[in-house]
C-alpha cells in the first residue's frame, strides 16, 4: 500500500525555515515520543548545521516508558539534549529554559569575555512535523495562545521574538517540517498516530497492520480491552473486535469499517494505554 501524502508549498516553508534558522542560536525539535524516528524530519540535520540542537521527545504521557528510555539513550548517543515533555502542562514546559543555557554555555562564555554584562537572551526556535505538538508547546512555554500555527507550511509572516525570561527569547514561528516517507513502515506509523488524513487512507488495510504491530507487542492490551482470548490473524481479530464491541450495520451485518475507527481512536486518545510503535531496534 502507497501512502502518498506531501503537502504543497514545502520548497517555500523551506527557504522561510532556512532564513529563521540563521537567526537563532538553538534549535528545539519536536518529535512525537510514540515515533521518535519516523517523525523526525530527515533535512532538519543540514538544515540546522552549525546550531545548537535540542529534541524534545513530546507527547510522553502516550508512549511506553520502557521504550522512551531506550529513544533518550540513543538520541544522547548521537549528541542530543533529549528532554521528555508533555506539552500541555506549563510547567515541564518551563524545564526547557536550563537546557537552552546549557546547549548554548559557549556563547554566553564568549559574551562574558567579551565585557558584555547583562548576557543577550539566547535566541530558539521551535521546529517539528504537523501534529507533534509545536504550537500546544509554545502556548503552554510562553503562558498564553501565542503560537497561530495551523498546519500550514510556507505561511510567511513577519517574525515576532516572544521573551520568555531574560535568559531566552522564543521566535513565535515555528517551523513546519515535512515528515520522511522513506518506507511503508514510516507512513503507516504517522498514518496509525492520525497525523495523515483518514480520508485519503485506506482505513481498512491501515487497521489491520495496526492489529499485527499489536499482536506482536501489546497482545494483552488487545486481550483486555476488547476481551479477546484467542487473537487469531488480523482480519478474524478486527471482525471479532466487531463484534464484541457492538459495531453493526442497520440489517444487522457487522460493520467492520466502524470497527477500524474505534480501534485507531481507542489508540489515539490514549484508551489503549502507553503505547510506542517504534524502538530503536527496529527503524531500519
Ligand atoms: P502542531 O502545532 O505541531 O501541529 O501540533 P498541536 O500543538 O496543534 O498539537 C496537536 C495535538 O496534540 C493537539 O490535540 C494537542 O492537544 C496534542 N498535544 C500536544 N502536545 C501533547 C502532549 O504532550 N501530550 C498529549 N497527550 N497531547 C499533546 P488535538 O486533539 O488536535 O487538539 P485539542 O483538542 O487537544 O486542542
Amino acid at each position: 500500500m502507497d501512502i502518498n501524502w506531501y503537502p504543497g508549498h514545502m520548497t517555500g516553508a523551506r527557504r522561510k525555515m532556512q532564513e529563521d534558522i540563521k537567526l537563532c542560536d538553538v534549535i528545539i525539535e519536536l518529535v512525537d515520543a510514540r515515533i521518535p524516528f519516523s517523525s523526525k524530519n530527515p533535512d532538519i540535520d543540514a538544515l540546522a548545521s552549525g546550531k545548537k540542537r535540542i529534541i524534545i521527545m513530546n507527547k510522553v504521557d502516550m508512549a511506553d516508558p520502557a521504550v522512551t528510555k531506550l529513544w533518550v539513550d540513543y538520541y544522547e548517543k548521537l549528541g542530543f539534549m533529549v528532554l521528555k515533555m508533555d506539552s500541555r502542562v506549563r510547567k515541564e514546559t518551563l524545564k526547557v529554559t536550563g537546557p537552552v543555557k546549557t546547549v548554548c554555555k559557549d556563547k554566553i562564555e564568549r559574551d562574558r569575555r567579551r565585557g558584555i554584562v547583562v548576557p543577550r537572551p539566547l535566541k530558539a526556535m521551535v521546529c517539528g512535523i504537523p501534529n507533534v505538538g509545536k504550537s500546544t508547546f509554545i502556548n503552554s512555554y510562553v503562558g498564553k495562545a501565542t503560537a497561530k500555527t495551523g498546519n500550514k507550511p510556507g505561511v510567511t509572516r513577519g517574525n515576532q521574538w516572544i521573551r520568555i525570561s531574560k535568559d531566552v527569547n522564543l521566535l513565535d514561528t515555528p517551523g513546519i517540517l515535512w515528515p520522511k516517507f522513506e518506507s511503508q513502515e514510516i507512513g503507516l506509523r504517522i498514518a496509525f498516530i492520525g497525523s495523515i488524513n483518514d480520508n485519503i487512507l485506506q482505513l481498512h488495510e491501515v487497521t489491520l497492520k495496526f492489529l499485527d504491530f499489536l499482536k506482536d507487542n501489546y497482545c494483552n492490551i488487545l486481550k483486555d480491552r476488547y476481551i479477546i482470548e484467542e487473537l487469531g490473524d488480523s482480519e478474524e481479530l478486527l471482525y471479532k473486535i466487531a463484534e464484541n464491541k457492538k459495531c453493526i450495520k442497520k440489517g444487522g451485518e457487522i460493520d467492520t469499517d466502524k470497527a477500524c475507527r474505534l480501534i485507531l481512536d481507542d489508540f489515539r486518545s490514549g484508551k489503549l494505554g502507553r503505547i510506542s510503535l517504534e524502538k530503536p531496534t527496529n527503524i531500519e
